[in-house]
């Protein structure tokens, strides 16, 4: 891997985005990557924590690729692809962002399940700026996550939110200083890690799906069969707690 770091966990994945010189902006290798982890947990789901190195979360997508492609390379969905099939990970993925989530950045970070952020976390979306709009899924995530009237702000006015206003917004979680960050994700991980898996991970299959009652019912008559789910009520009946 030459874009990011990736520490593998039993319960989880860590992985660190690591392109200094760019600003951790998302280039072809880092797509690349990404889906190699993608791949993995697909195998064997596992929590993910996605985070930047040096100060930023992602300056966005590489605009020196980006001024390179033409509306084949659109039409890929290169990121869009690469996002969506984050936001279909099996179990649930938390975005830990310092500084910067800018562009494609702050796609990622819409992507995915829970976002806490720093004091100095600041995300945006100003690719009209650039001449082009945001199509990996800034027009409608962050419509779902913070409403019609912040995204447009955001989309259409070039509004950048810092973490106060994506705390208020209900962008993000939590706002945790710097440097207890990534110790305030993995307190966030343990905790969906004591979870029944199976139940997070169907919990996240209908939720996402907008629910509804025969997939909710469908997923609760799984669960209800599961030996873990005998297992961890028997546990709380005897008085043991999960
Ligand atoms: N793509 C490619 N390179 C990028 C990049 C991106 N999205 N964002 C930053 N970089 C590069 C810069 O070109 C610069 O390279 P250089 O040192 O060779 O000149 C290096 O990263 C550092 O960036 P710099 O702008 O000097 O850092 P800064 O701390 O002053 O500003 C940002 C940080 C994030 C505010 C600024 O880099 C920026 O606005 N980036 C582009 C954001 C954007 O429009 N994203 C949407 C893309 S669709």
């Amino acid at each position: 891997m030459s874009t990011i770091v990736v520490e593998e966990l039993d319960d989880r994945v860590v992985v660190t985005l690591r392109r200094p010189e760019a600003r951790n902006a998302i280039n072809a290798a880092m797509v690349g990557e990404l889906h190699e982890v993608c791949a993995a947990l697909e195998e064997r789901p596992r929590l993910l924590l996605l985070t930047g190195e040096g100060g930023t979360f992602a300056a966005g997508a590489d605009i020196g690729e980006l001024r390179q492609r033409g509306r084949e390379q659109a039409l890929q969905g290169i990121n869009s692809r690469l996002f969506d099939r984050i936001a279909r990970l099996p179990l649930p993925t938390v975005a830990a962002v310092d500084g910067y989530a800018l562009g494609g950045g702050a796609e990622l970070a819409y992507a995915c399940d829970i976002r806490l952020a720093s004091p100095s976390a600041v995300f945006g979306n100003p690719e009209p700026g650039l001449g082009i709009l945001a199509a990996a899924g800034a027009c409608w995530r962050l419509r779902e996550l913070a409403g019609a009237s912040v995204a447009k702000q955001v989309l259409l006015a070039g509004r950048r939110l810092d973490a106060d206003d994506a705390l208020r917004f209900g962008l993000v979680a939590e706002v945790v200083p710097a440097g207890d960050l990534l110790k305030r994700a993995h307190a966030l991980l343990d905790r969906m890690a004591r979870s029944g898996q199976l139940a997070l991970r169907l919990t996240k299959l209908v939720a996402d799906g907008g629910g509804h009652p025969l997939t909710d019912e469908l997923a609760q008559a799984i669960l209800f069969e599961s030996e873990e789910k005998a297992e961890r009520m028997d546990a709380f009946l005897a008085g043991g707690r999960s």
